[in-house]
């Protein structure tokens, strides 16, 4: 390790060996985190201009230069060096590089690398948050669209994934897009309790210098400083809950992303993927493969991988900073990456796809699905539950042993079976009936349907569509 770009030489007599320096290096992953890091430094100096550390005109000079080195970083005329140890140590070179060490070495007065990137990784997943939400909200508005668009078509609804009660299309559909929506509440959620600026803590301590956090918190559009030096510097907690979250995000997409294979298959021949949304097969000409909802639900796995890394991490760490906590930064990069690379795709497969709405209602009444429906009119007869289902179980004994549907058992036989089976009970035995029937808070019928649709048009609002 060179002298110039490490920031703690002064006590060591003999250089770091080489293996220690590429173990404890963090700028090829924290490289990302530089214009926040600029950020940060530009808001420290106004602190410190603040407090007397600096002269008006080294304010001014010092800011000059980090938007200058800002625009070098974003255009790649300054990069890291392969000896620089973490992002801190490249920009704080490349800030010494342009205004000399005398004045470049004021500004990192009253404060440490741990305060910093405990800042810089709020700050950057604040952001990532915003790109999340806009991807997510991409998705419920499509789902909601596609809802919209087949509000009336009945397909099986499924429990223990046998066929279980018909259920409107658009109702299955709109189920995938409120779990994204409580998703999106837990991001605005975090956000709150993310937004607050670890700046002023020091290593761990705080700082004997008097320099306002408030200063800095405000710079970096926080609501206030962190109240405890050492959680400021140590926790994690932050870091966590935003892996969490995207977690929780791909474990949804990944149940939606099961559905869709499934539905691409022949023998559910549900739906037609989009050509530009599939892939092909190098051996065999016929094959049109669902590799986006596959990779949706393969990347579920590595993404649980990295929450449980990043919480294995974190479980039983001492206070305060450790250099452990250099290892939250790739799990969370990798969960905000991924997600971002997935969730484009995802949506746009979903968008494209085409809805073989026919062979969904064909199956619709399949499975003696409507049998639930028999025993609840049975009910509004004043016949017990208890014995309504016994009777509808005979009901559906008898239509399977004699392999009939259940509307094509006779009058004759339905009495038979039971003398509350008069002939009206065939309002039930069709599957608009059952689903037109379903009027219940959060049912599948057309009206409560509806409902949803105009509470997720609220929650999506129009500059998202
Ligand atoms: N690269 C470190 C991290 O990500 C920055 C803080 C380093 N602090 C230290 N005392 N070595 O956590």
């Amino acid at each position: 390790m060179t002298e110039s770009s490490s920031l703690w030489g002064g006590r060591f007599t003999g250089s770091t060996n080489d293996a220690v320096a590429a173990l404890s290096r963090s700028i090829h992953f924290d490289w990302r985190l530089a214009s926040y890091d600029i950020k940060g430094t530009r808001a420290h100096l106004l602190a410190l201009r603040a407090a007397g550390y600096l002269a008006e005109a080294e304010l001014v000079k010092l800011d000059k230069s980090l938007v200058e080195l800002d625009k070098r970083v974003t255009s790649g005329m300054f990069v890291a060096k392969a000896t620089d140890e973490d992002v801190h140590s490249a920009l704080e070179r490349g800030l010494i590089e342009m205004v000399g060490p005398e004045l470049g070495g004021k500004v990192r007065a009253g404060r440490s690398r741990n305060d910093q990137i405990a800042t810089l990784i709020r700050i950057y997943l604040l952001d990532q948050a915003q790109l999340l939400k806009t991807e997510v909200l991409q998705l419920i508005d499509v789902l909601t669209t596609l809802a919209q668009e087949h509000l009336s078509e009945p397909m099986p609804g499924r429990t223990h994934f046998q066929h279980a009660q018909p259920v409107l299309l658009s109702h299955h559909l709109l189920a995938h897009a409120w779990p994204l929506v409580r998703d999106l509440e837990r991001l605005a959620q975090w956000r709150e309790r993310a937004s607050f600026s670890p700046y002023g803590a020091g290593a761990l301590a705080g700082t004997s210098l008097e320099l306002d956090p408030n200063i800095v918190s405000d710079a970096l559009g926080l609501t206030a400083p962190m109240a405890n030096s050492m959680d400021a510097t140590s926790s994690r907690d932050v870091v966590a809950e935003f892996a969490f979250i995207g977690t929780l995000i791909s474990i949804n997409l990944s149940r939606f992303a099961e559905e869709i294979i499934i539905w691409a298959s022949a023998e559910f021949n549900y739906i037609k993927l989009a050509d530009a949304f599939s892939t092909g097969s190098s051996i065999m000409p016929q094959k049109k493969n669902p590799d986006v909802a596959e990779l949706t639900r393969g990347k579920a796995g590595r993404i649980i991988g990295d929450l449980t890394g990043l919480l294995s991490t974190l479980k039983a760490l001492p206070l305060s900073y450790n250099r452990d906590l250099q290892e939250d930064k790739e799990p969370v990069f990798d969960i905000a990456d991924n997600l971002l690379l997935i969730l484009p795709a995802f949506t746009g497969m979903v968008a494209t796809m085409q809805l073989n709405t026919a062979r969904m209602e064909e199956l619709a009444s399949a499975g003696y699905s409507l049998a639930t429906d028999v025993a609840e009119w049975l009910v509004k007869q004043r016949v017990p539950f208890k014995e309504a289902h016994e009777i509808t179980g005979k009901l559906v004994a008898f239509a399977e042993s004699n392999n009939l549907e259940l509307d094509e058992v006779t009058d004759t036989d339905l009495l038979a079976i039971s003398a509350h089976l008069i002939p009206e009970v065939r309002e039930v035995l069709s599957v608009s009936g059952s689903i037109r029937s379903r009027t219940g808070a959060g049912g599948t019928a057309v009206p409560r349907v509806l409902d949803q649709i105009s509470a997720l048009r609220k929650l999506v609002p129009s500059e998202n569509r």
